[in-house]
Formats: structure tokens, sequence, C-alpha cells
């Protein structure tokens, strides 16, 4: 995601503080768990929408770039929901925030697909990655991913497999699709729905 850095950043973040989980000891974390994790939330269409629509669950979105990061905190702000805070952190990072069985759900929507050979190891849904989820997921718990992007679509489906996971309720035509049912668009979502392009979807359980 390529973004023009923000005007006033640090202000326009202390004004949103309540919204942001600082570090791994900070307070508010522990109240927040057990919790859903949207991992790569960038401006945070998706994961506002979720925690309005569903106030019983407490909702924690992770992002790396701290310019879509404001976006997303003056949006949570703005719209005064409880139940979501945001780490301005690297995922490769989650484990010292969050335990095994913290997070029932993990989101990786539109995730950045690296294309050239020698960066495959950014994917989120790269082994390494993998293994940092398996260690904070609860036993039951799952992974949601879509994207447009059928290569990044088809390394992650084998790499969930290789790795430990079940693969459920795949699709590469998520909008024409039974899984669409609730389905919340995200900012990247609407952009490819725009030009036609379909939209690739699972859910993978940990075996
Ligand atoms: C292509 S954008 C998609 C944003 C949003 N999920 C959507 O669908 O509109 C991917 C986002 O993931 C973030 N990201 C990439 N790698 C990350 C990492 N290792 N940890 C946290 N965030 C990451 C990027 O900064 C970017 O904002």
């Amino acid at each position: 995601m390529r973004m023009r850095k923000k005007k006033n950043g640090e202000e326009r973040i202390k004004a949103c503080a309540d919204y942001l989980i600082g570090d791994a000891s900070d307070a508010s974390l522990s109240k927040m768990l057990p919790a859903e994790l949207e991992i790569g939330c960038g401006k945070g269409r998706f994961i506002c929408e979720k925690a309005k629509n569903n106030p019983n669950v407490n909702y924690i979105a992770v992002e790396v770039m701290t310019d879509a990061l404001i976006t997303a905190l003056e949006s949570a702000s703005k719209d005064n929901i409880p139940n979501l805070k945001f780490i301005n952190v690297n995922a490769k990072e989650l484990e010292t925030y969050f335990k095994k069985g913290d997070i029932s759900v993990i989101y990786l929507n539109f995730s950045d697909p690296w294309h050239k050979a020698r960066h495959y190891k950014r994917r989120l849904t790269y082994k390494a990655f993998l293994e940092v989820y398996k260690n904070i997921l609860s036993s039951d718990g799952k992974i949601c991913f879509k994207t447009d992007n059928r290569p990044l679509f088809d390394f992650s489906v084998e790499q969930l497999r290789e790795n430990g996971f079940r693969v459920c309720d795949l699709t590469y035509d998520l909008h024409n699709s039974p899984f669409n049912e609730g389905n919340i668009m995200t900012e990247y979502e609407i952009k490819a729905t725009q030009k036609e392009i379909p939209i690739n979807s699972l859910t993978a359980y940990l075996k």
C-alpha cells in the first residue's frame, strides 16, 4: 500500500490513544482477550464494521504502516467503537503480545502479494508466519483469508496444507458463492470489485 506521509501524525495518534495498545505490558491488552485479530488492517474499514456489527466480540487489528493505521484509529475513534483496539507492529512480533489460545480468529485480507521471488518470505501466509499464528490461536481457532491475487492464493493454500492447517470453504469467486453471506468488504476488495476481479477466499482450521 503506497501512502503519503500524514501531516501531524504524532498528534493524531495521541488524540486516539485510547484505541492503541502500546506494548505487550499495556494493561488494556489483557482486558481485550480473548479476541479476533486482523493482520494488515490498512485503513481499517473491515475491522471497524466487524466490531460495530458484533459488539459482544473483542477485536484487535495489527498494522505495521503507521500512516495507514492513523486513518484506522481515527475511524474507530470517530465511531466510538469500544470493542476494538489497534497495535502498530509487524506480525512477526505477535507472540510477544499473545499466548496460545488468546486469539479465536485471524483475518488476513488482501495481504501484500510480494511478487518478487526473493520476497516470498514476507508473505503473511509464509510458513514462518503460520508458526506464529499457531502459537496464538485457540485449538478450535481459524484463519479467514481473502485476496484478489490468485498466485498468492495458490501459494497460501499450499503453505497452509503443508504446515498443519485444514483448508475449507475455498472459493475462487467469493461474491458469487454461498460464503459471501455477511461478507464485509475491505478497501482493497472494493477496488478489486470495481475492476471486476474475482475474490479468492478460504477458511483454514488447525489440524
Ligand atoms: C494490500 S494492503 C490491504 C489492506 C486491507 N487489509 C484491505 O484489504 O484493504 C496490506 C496491508 O498489510 C500490511 N502489512 C503487510 N505486512 C505486514 C506485517 N508483516 N505486519 C503487519 N502488517 C503488515 C501493509 O502495511 C498493508 O497496510
